[in-house]
């Protein structure tokens, strides 16, 4: 979603040039619709068209009515894209470099291994190891610290979710640091992936799962105390519940926010009507992030741009929330108070926020 440009464009400018974190992105949904074309023509992918005016309705929300179920569907097409190692790699080098270009200064990228093995059924862990790979070299290319996170889908299979889960646990060292649970919350229970998370989080795995974004705050509850979530992948239904909402504050659960997906999910139905400040007032760690920005067209700037302008939020809140995002991000302890210092840092020197 583009947001006007205009009387917002200095704020815009200072919106992108604030050091950010991103604590939710999904590499699936972080692809540049030139490389979707340029993949597609070079591998003759079967598509209903190879430019990129053609393909935008098919891989992004365009005129489509707000609905989670549509969302979710932009997924199935952006999964035949991973045709080779240097198509897997160049995605997950791009979707670093963009959030690098936008000013974020340290990012959490997840992915599905499974959606990325699954076009020439690769092993997961050659597909995992090739985002590895290409995220280092981004990282070095660009003035930014990524790490990964690994996401279970509600709908996989149960030998799938465990080769993730061991997979994600092999490569702690190589930057994987957590375990998301992401997919339809409406139709799929959490419940039968109980042992799997728990053994993740044993094994030093830091656990986030997308709740109370189509479904309501009793699955916010189970994220929490079935599944052990440190952080709810957005979690704004919580606000109807207040035992949920004392649950999520007192246990400073980070909620991570992605206000534009939330609108198109239909999970808010304006941004005037968005609970981010409302939470933020009643004590709630939260923090506002991209989620898809292929599939949203939007950037993390779009994002503050929205709190700002539709939330009625300022940019010391923006960094207040920063700070939350660096204090419930997945790095070591040493890492964290490291960051957060580089990023007060340069907020403080920065004369024109
Ligand atoms: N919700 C659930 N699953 C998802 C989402 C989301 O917003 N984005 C990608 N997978
Ligand atoms: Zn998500």
């Amino acid at each position: 979603m583009r947001l006007p440009s205009g009387p917002t464009l200095d704020l815009r400018q200072r919106l992108h040039n604030l050091p950010k974190v991103d604590l939710h992105r999904h590499l699936e949904g972080s692809l540049r619709l030139e490389t979707l074309a340029e993949i597609a023509r070079e591998h003759g992918i079967d598509l209903p068209g190879y430019d990129i005016e053609r393909l935008r309705p098919y891989v992004q929300i365009t005129n489509d009515p707000p609905d989670f179920q549509r969302f979710l569907e932009k997924f199935q097409l952006l999964r035949r894209f991973y045709t080779t190692r240097e198509a897997v790699q160049r995605v997950a080098y791009e979707a670093v470099a963009d959030a690098a270009l936008d000013n974020v200064r340290y990012l959490e990228l997840r992915f599905n291994p499974a959606a990325l093995a699954h076009a020439q059924g690769f092993s997961f862990e050659e597909v995992t190891d090739w985002v590895i790979q290409a995220v280092d070299h981004a990282q070095v290319d660009y003035q930014i610290t990524a790490r990964l996170i690994c996401t279970i889908v509600r709908h996989e299979n149960l030998e799938s979710a465990r080769q993730i889960v061991e997979l994600a646990l092999s490569r702690q060292k190589r930057g994987i640091v957590g375990l998301d649970l992401a997919g339809d919350e409406t139709i799929y229970p959490a419940a039968p992936l109980v042992s799997l998370f728990r053994h993740a989080a044993q094994g030093g795995l830091g656990i986030t799962i997308h709740a109370g974004e189509a479904g309501g705050p009793e699955n916010v509850r189970e994220a929490i105390e079935l599944l052990g979530a440190q952080r709810i992948g957005h979690g704004i239904s919580c606000v109807e519940d207040s035992n949920v909402l004392m649950l999520v504050r007192d246990r400073k659960v980070a909620l991570e926010i992605c206000p534009t997906s939330n609108l198109q999910t239909g999970a808010v139905e304006t941004f005037g009507y968005h609970p981010l400040r409302d939470l933020y007032l009643a004590g709630v760690r939260v923090t506002v992030n991209t989620d898809d920005p292929s599939i949203s067209d939007t950037t993390l700037t779009d994002e503050y741009l929205v709190a700002v302008m539709g939330m009625n939020l300022t940019v010391a809140d923006l960094m207040a929330f920063n700070r939350n995002a660096i204090r419930a991000s997945f790095l070591s302890p040493a890492e964290r108070a490291k960051l957060e210092e580089q990023l007060m840092a340069e907020f403080g020197r920065s004369t024109d926020v």
